[in-house]
């Protein structure tokens, strides 16, 4: 379990490249503390996502050590591996909604996955609804909603579990400034409230007044801290 001090996220000397390719990372020292806002620019093609998908161990390091929330992902047997990925709210890329469900059975099913089913979780659907300004909304489908919205959705579901753990790739990208000020707030409220957030993002300007924030960059596969 995780203790006081323990980093929430540490790469130690990791390098993964696909099979065939070039090493997308090499050699990768990483570490944020619990309660950090980390935000990870870099060119496309520069490895952000391929980092997001070690960290939720869809991808193993071809060399190195990885611990996410005090666990070894090398280590860790098979029958834990849910546990922890429950304590993750992700914020996939291509969001990842579900189309043929509407906004409030979106975020009924993240909770029964998660477990929770009845009143508690009609209460949670109700306050994520009020949080993410998707009260209006809640009987419509993701097709039917704005860019916006569907990010609010995207966010609104990672958060529905009370995550340790926050990975939001591209989360403001494709959106308008006012949306993105939006889902900017929503994350950095997400950290406040104890959560790790990690946001990939090619517009590192959007997270610029999160006070909390870290900004590295990744390039030759490797971070830099700007
Ligand atoms: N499944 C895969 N098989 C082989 N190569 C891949 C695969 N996924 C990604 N790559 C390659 O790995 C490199 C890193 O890709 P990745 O998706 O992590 O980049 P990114 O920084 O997220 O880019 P973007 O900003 O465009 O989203 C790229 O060269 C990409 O072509
Ligand atoms: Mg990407």
């Amino acid at each position: 379990m995780e203790t006081v001090g323990e980093p929430a996220v540490a790469l130690h000397d990791c390098s993964f490249s696909y099979p065939g390719g070039r090493h997308v990372i090499a050699g990768l020292d990483w570490q944020l503390a619990p309660g950090s806002f980390a935000v990870l620019t870099g060119a496309t093609g520069s490895g952000k996502t391929t980092i997001f998908r070690l960290l939720l161990r869809l991808l193993l390091p071809t060399s190195g050590h990885i611990y996410v929330l005090g666990e070894d992902l090398g280590r860790l047997p098979a029958r834990q591996r849910p546990k922890l990925r429950r304590r993750i709210g992700v914020v996939a890329q291509d969001l990842a909604l579900l189309g043929d469900r509407t906004v409030e059975q979106n975020l009924r099913l993240a909770l029964a996955v998660q477990g929770k089913r009845g009143r508690d979780a009609k209460r949670r659907v109700v306050q994520l609804l009020q949080e993410g300004n998707l009260m209006h909304r809640r009987h419509d489908l993701p097709v039917q909603l704005s860019g916006g919205e569907r990010q609010r959705l995207a966010v609104a579901r990672a958060a529905s579990g009370f995550p340790d753990l926050v990975l939001a790739d591209e989360p403001t990208s494709h959106l308008d400034p006012e949306s993105a000020v939006e889902i900017v707030e929503r994350l950095e409220r997400l950290q406040i409230a104890g959560s790790t957030v990690i946001v990939v993002t090619h517009v590192p300007g959007h997270f610029r007044h999160v006070s909390a924030r870290r900004t590295f960059r990744l390039e030759h596969g490797t971070l830099r801290e700007l």
